[in-house]
């Protein structure tokens, strides 16, 4: 424990919050900022222990222990919450309370409680990036569940959070962690989707037609191996979005309409390597400052990734090899230069690309799924 907290104290990670500069979004954030503080967490501490909601507000070294202190409570009587802290099982991060199916009221409760954590954190972006990396894993040649990946809440375990493509995401699961809690009829799997496409409703984007009813897997064992999301710079970046992006059984219009979700959010170069580590759209936080973002009004969600990618005027705005190909590459850039023209037609494909993004791999109960609408 006390390497544990000498460690943690180094290693002080912040929850990324995120801005925005429209008027619209910087009178709401104004009016916010008194009861926004960025929450400040010791990631090793977070992935040896049972994630606990008693952290949630954190932000000194003695978390660790508070931790540890609350998951045994947790265990003993919290009522229906099935978490055995001392259990190590591999995963480390969470045997948790395992939903065997999702409840219709009880999501809908939940994603009441998402827009009050969405409006009081602005997490918007990095919850949009859990569920894509939650999914993301599919692969469509294989037919079992769980193998096959996909969205069926393997996120939450501590192997693949380590996964590199995962840094930072452990900052989004301890978001969630108390409405998993207080939600018991919920599965992961279900959050994780209602959690992301919640975040781009409130952010501005289109209604995604969700349906709901993800089986979670129930072990670390379950969880894909590592290397299975995109790499930002690979050697022949359209090779490898159509290599990746096939194999989840997408399309070039899908990759292209999906990759707009970089309208939300910011790289950090100390969780992917990749962005400044502040630009003048990112000193000011809210949460902790810094990172590059793809557009201007990064919390707000609309076709600004295209229309900024295409135009490069601002060296503070990041472009990605795999985001710079869609203008470059012949099938990408049709979609490209239509989604930078019309943010309706962009509006209409994400919706749906993303309600097909969320339910690769998925196992569901009842079979054909259900709606909250
Ligand atoms: C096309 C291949 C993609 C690549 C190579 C890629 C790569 C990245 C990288 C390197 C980051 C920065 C992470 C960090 O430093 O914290 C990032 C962030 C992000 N990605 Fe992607 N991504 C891709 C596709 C997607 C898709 C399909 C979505 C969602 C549908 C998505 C949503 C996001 C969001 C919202 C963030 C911001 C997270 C934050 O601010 O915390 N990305 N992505």
């Amino acid at each position: 424990m006390a390497e544990l907290l000498s460690s943690s104290t180094s290693r002080m990670i912040s929850f990324v919050g995120s801005v925005s500069s429209s008027p619209l979004i910087r009178q709401s954030l104004m009016s916010r900022t008194a009861h926004f503080s960025a929450i400040h967490l010791p990631i090793k501490c977070i992935q040896s222990t049972t994630l606990s909601s008693s952290s949630s507000s954190s932000s000194s070294s003695s978390f660790c222990a508070g931790a540890r202190i609350q998951s045994l409570f947790n265990q003993r009587f919290r009522r229906g919450f099935s978490v055995d802290a001392s259990r190590r099982d591999g995963s480390g991060a969470a045997a948790a309370a395992v939903s065997a199916v999702s409840d219709r009221d009880q999501l809908r409760s939940a994603r009441e409680d998402i827009r009050e954590l969405l409006r009081t954190t602005f997490c918007h972006p990095i919850l949009v990036r859990l569920g894509w990396h939650d999914a993301g894993t599919y692969d469509k040649n294989i037919k079992d569940w769980p193998l096959r990946g996909g969205a069926n809440g393997s996120l939450r375990f501590e192997i693949e959070l380590k996964h590199a493509a995962n840094a930072g995401l452990v900052n989004a699961l301890k978001l969630l962690q108390p409405i998993k809690e207080k939600y018991l009829g919920v599965t992961y799997a279900d959050l994780f989707q209602l959690a992301s496409a919640t975040a781009v409703e409130d952010a501005g984007g289109p209604k995604i037609p969700m349906i709901y009813g993800r089986v979670d897997v129930t072990g670390p064992e379950h969880c894909p191996v590592e290397g299975k999301l995109p790499d930002a710079g690979p050697a022949s970046p359209a090779d490898h979005l159509r290599e990746v992006f096939y194999r989840m059984g997408l399309n070039d219009k899908e990759i292209v309409a999906l990759s707009g979700a970089h309208t939300l959010g910011r790289a950090r170069p100390e969780r992917s390597g990749w962005g400044k580590p502040v630009t003048k759209y990112t000193k000011d936080g809210p949460g902790a400052p810094g990172g590059q973002s793809w557009t201007v009004e990064w919390l707000k969600f609309d076709n600004s990734y295209f229309r900024d990618i295409k135009e490069r005027r601002d060296e503070d705005l990041l472009v990605l090899p795999t985001d710079a190909v869609i203008f470059e590459d012949p099938s990408f850039k049709v979609y490209a230069e239509k989604y930078a023209g019309d943010e309706d037609a962009f509006f209409e494909d994400y919706a749906q690309a993303h309600a097909k993004l969320s339910n690769l791999g998925a196992k569901f109960d009842p079979p054909e799924g259900f709606s909250l609408d």
